[in-house]
């Protein structure tokens, strides 16, 4: 057992005390952030005159001897130590002797795990990002490629109008679109130092904490030293959107998982992203897409779980706080994990676009055009409504589409009918006719790929 404390105590840590107070097991996973934070700390305490150049220099090759040795397999982190922290000064000592007891002036750990955790997060906030980027890329491309793709449109998940493969991957653009501009507004908001806040009131000595956070790329220092060191916000508002992607993913999942069914066959997944039964030897089951419907539901326990930790919580530090990690750390595991085989999957999924096609033409999706042919005919809307629900229930008792009835059956209906009601109702004609912003026509369709294409072109710069 290997702690930063005990002058004040008499007896050894009870064993079982030890282990459920310990957090190296998982905060072993930012040594690299705690070095960084500490390199930066002793330069600054250089700079202040607190420690000397010789002193930094010792200390800052102790720790980069550290991190390196820790990369290439040499040193390991192992559970003797109660927290990566204590790891990093133990080993420093080890290293250089009694001046690597300086690194810890005017620092606690409670401002350096504060610090730790958001230089952590702020690294997979920017993966998280760039998964996020993948993916949109990819749907992007199947935009392009799929304009003229006939799909039925659903709502109700029953068929309601015809729309284009194009348009129905836009409907997820926008979604990780959001995603990414919540993942930004996240990263502004959280990207103020909290080192040299001390245990919860400050030091006395003269830190420049100015540096420091330019040191680390931050924006500038935290303001209150006391929600410095328990401030947890930014890690709720993480798990918060990265619910939101898993939504997202798990909707988009669930299409997938309908699509590949037997009865719709619109999509085939690739072998490699499909798994067979041990049993029945016919099966290619989407498990990928089943599995990411169901890690939403870790992602969205990881938020309760937190909110629910931090809502009794006085200031400041509290060992509370400790539970952040493996929630934020398992959450964003699986949110990058899940983003990055979703994204996989559709890109080497096939699309079956006479399938697609030929259901859209089925279940009367252009029932609400030949109302509209009405209305251009002078019929009151509510009336044409009418009447094409008496043409509808006629197609039904002769099971046949509304583009396979006669002109004279039309007519008998309504004598507004003429022979250009077939042009119509055409599949490429009741896409082509939407061409508001944001509808699945082709030339509306063309302006917002072009859009798209900027936004993720701006973002590059
Ligand atoms: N392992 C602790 C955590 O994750 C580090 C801070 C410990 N501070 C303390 N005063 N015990 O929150």
């Amino acid at each position: 057992m290997a702690q930063l404390w005990g002058g004040r105590f008499t007896k050894e840590t009870d064993k079982l005390v030890y282990n459920f107070n310990a957090s190296i097991s998982f905060d072993k996973r930012f040594y690299e952030q705690d070095i960084r934070g500490s390199i930066a700390h002793v330069s600054m305490l250089a700079k202040q005159g607190i420690l000397t150049e010789e002193e930094k220099r010792q200390i800052i090759e102790g720790l980069e001897g550290i991190r390196r040795d820790v990369e290439n397999g040499l040193l390991e982190i192992t559970d003797e130590y109660e927290d990566i922290h204590s790891f990093v000064e133990a080993n420093l000592i080890d290293r250089i002797g009694d001046v690597g007891k300086k690194l810890h002036t005017g620092r606690s750990r409670n401002d350096q795990v504060a610090l730790d955790m958001k230089l952590y997060t702020r690294d997979e906030i920017t993966e998280l990002d760039g998964l996020l980027r993948e993916l949109l890329e990819v749907l992007l491309k199947l935009m392009k490629e799929n304009t003229e793709t006939f799909m039925p449109g659903f709502t109700h998940l029953q068929k309601a109008q015809p729309i284009t493969l194009a348009h129905h991957m836009g409907a997820y653009f926008e979604m990780f679109k959001r995603d990414r501009q919540r993942m930004k507004d996240i990263y502004q908001r959280m990207n103020l130092c909290p080192l040299g806040a001390g245990a919860l009131a400050g030091t006395t000595y003269p830190l420049d904490r100015d540096y420091t956070a330019q040191l680390l790329g931050f924006d500038g220092p935290t303001l209150n030293s006391m929600d410095s060191v328990s401030d947890r916000d930014y890690l709720i508002e993480l798990l918060s959107a990265m619910s939101t992607i898993m939504m997202h993913l798990s909707r988009f999942s669930e299409e997938v998982i309908i699509w590949n069914s037997n009865e719709y066959q619109f999509v085939e997944i690739d072998d490699a992203y499909s798994t067979g039964s041990s049993i029945m030897p016919q099966k290619k089951n989407p498990d990928i897409a089943e599995l990411v419907r169901g890690k939403t539901g870790r992602v969205y326990g990881a938020l309760m779980s937190l909110l629910t930790t931090m809502k009794g919580i006085p200031l400041a530090y509290n060992k509370d706080m400790q539970e952040d990690k493996e929630l934020v750390f398992d959450a964003i595991d699986t949110t990058k994990g899940c983003l990055a085989l979703f994204t996989g999957m559709l890109q080497t999924m096939k699309f079956n676009e006479a399938r697609m096609e030929e259901s859209a033409k089925h279940g009367f999706t252009n029932a609400t055009d030949a109302a509209d042919y009405l209305v251009n005919h002078g019929v009151p809307f509510r009336d044409a409504h009418g009447i094409v629900g008496r043409l509808v229930l006629y197609c039904i008792e002769k099971n046949i589409a509304l583009d396979d009835m006669t002109l004279e059956e039309y007519r008998e209906i309504s004598p507004v009918f003429e022979e250009d009601i077939y042009s119509a109702i055409s599949m490429k004609n009741c896409v082509e006719m939407r061409n508001t912003i944001g509808a699945p026509g082709k030339a509306a369709m063309e302006k917002v790929i072009a859009a798209e294409e900027a936004y993720l072109a701006e973002d590059c710069k």
